[in-house]
């Protein structure tokens, strides 16, 4: 299923699938498919989440179980699906077994959470969630769309923010199977652990702006160059984060709109992600970085904006669900591990509407975002049987 999944992109020979994107709606019929066959509900939300639901008895309270389907660019095939496929397969391994749960479960493929289209993640759980403000519908792409044309376009003409899809009083809680992202679990020899919190996370667009001029006839003193400007700021950025214990922080675009290569930059776009478990020391990185900015800009005769493109506290997983997970992970590993997440999870805005727990699953090298990311078929089983266990438990318990 990973595989099938991991060959539907937008683009050829790469994997590349952003929020509402012609891919997206081939992964999501796809999908849907997979989730009729076990037996859900199928239907997709106005802000192109997948949502399959096993409906139990109304009134019944209900678990929800997923992450996102949307990709990075040039992306690995398991950051996303495996916390949608994973719960079908779980859910069959139930029927199997004779189990029936007594109470009610949504499995959702969110549409967006990288934050790639739009320079902000968390698109489709924000919209699950109730979440979806003006400012973020006035976002824009690369070519100009906002979030709300494209979302109007996605409904035939017409959207609305959706309201939250549940009450936090109907959810027994969301529960959340990733890889780890991180070399933690290979190193400890654990094919699976689970998060204890999720690092809070910024995001911003910066535009340095000076002059542009000819590259020939300017002699160096005499130039603006934003370009420059941006590049020492991207190197101060790094200085900070490797003085800072826990601290990490990237550059991971930067552009010169509208440059050739004889015209000095007069202007230069750059984004910067910056996260942190403890939101004191982010936010206190975030005041020493604007320092370095406007030092940089005074002396080099540049103008420096930010706008803030996201902005999350870090969630800390409730203690009750977690420590159900965590027995899971001892009847079927034998041994536990708590770990906190440096990347962001769809967790952190469901966390709103529901209690969070999150198992990771051990990836090879520690290596994501990357089309080498691989997690082993073994290791996938051990966070099947957990997450059977996992359900199964809750329904005796319940
Ligand atoms: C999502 O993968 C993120 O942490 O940026
Ligand atoms: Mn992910
Ligand atoms: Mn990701």
């Amino acid at each position: 299923m990973l595989e099938t999944l991991g060959g539907i992109s937008d683009e050829r020979g790469a994997l590349t699938r952003t929020f509402l994107s012609p891919a997206m709606r081939r992964a999501n019929r796809l999908v849907g498919t997979w989730m009729r066959e076990a037996g859900l509900a199928v239907r997709e939300d106005t802000v192109g989440n997948l949502i399959g639901r096993l409906e139990i008895r109304p009134g019944a309270k209900t678990l929800l179980l997923g992450s996102h389907l949307d990709t990075v660019r040039h992306a690995g095939k398991y950051d996303g699906p495996v916390g949608v496929l994973l719960p079908l397969l779980a859910l069959e391994n139930l029927r199997r077994r004779g189990v029936r749960l007594p109470f009610n479960v949504e499995v959702i493929g969110f549409s967006e959470e990288e934050g790639v289209r739009f320079d902000t993640g968390y698109l489709g759980s924000e919209g699950y969630c109730g979440w979806l403000k003006a400012g973020t519908l006035a976002m824009k792409d690369a070519a100009g769309v906002t979030v709300g044309a494209a979302l109007k376009d996605f409904n035939g003409g017409r959207f609305k923010p959706p309201p939250a899809a549940h009450r936090r009083g109907e959810l027994l809680g969301y529960v959340e199977v990733h890889i780890e992202q991180g070399p933690v679990l290979e190193a400890r020899r654990l094919a699976v652990g689970v998060v204890a919190a999720i690092a809070g996370q910024s995001r911003f667009r910066i535009t340095w702006t000076g002059r542009a001029g000819h590259a020939g006839t300017t002699p160096m003193r005499l130039r603006r160059d934003a370009l420059t400007g941006a590049a020492e700021f991207a190197l101060g950025i790094e200085a900070v984060a490797r003085r800072t214990p826990g601290l990490v922080a990237t550059v991971g675009v930067i552009e010169v709109p509208s440059g050739a290569g004889n015209v000095i930059p007069g202007e230069a776009v750059h984004a910067l992600d910056v996260r942190h478990a403890s939101d004191r020391l982010r936010r206190r990185a975030l005041v020493k970085l604007g320092r370095i900015a406007q030092t940089i800009a005074r002396r080099r005769g540049l103008a420096v904006k930010w706008e803030r493109t996201q902005d999350n506290s870090a969630v800390a997983c409730s203690p009750a669900l977690t420590a159900r997970l965590n027995r899971s992970v001892k009847s079927v590993q034998g041994r536990t591990l708590k770990l906190v997440s440096g990347a962001g999870h769809d967790g952190v805005v469901v966390s709103s509407i529901a209690p969070v727990a999150m198992l990771f699953v051990r990836c090879r090298g520690g290596l994501s975002h990357h089309p080498d990311e691989f997690a082993s078929p073994s290791d996938l089983g051990v966070a099947l049987a957990v997450l059977t266990d996992f359900l199964q438990r809750m329904g005796e318990e319940k």
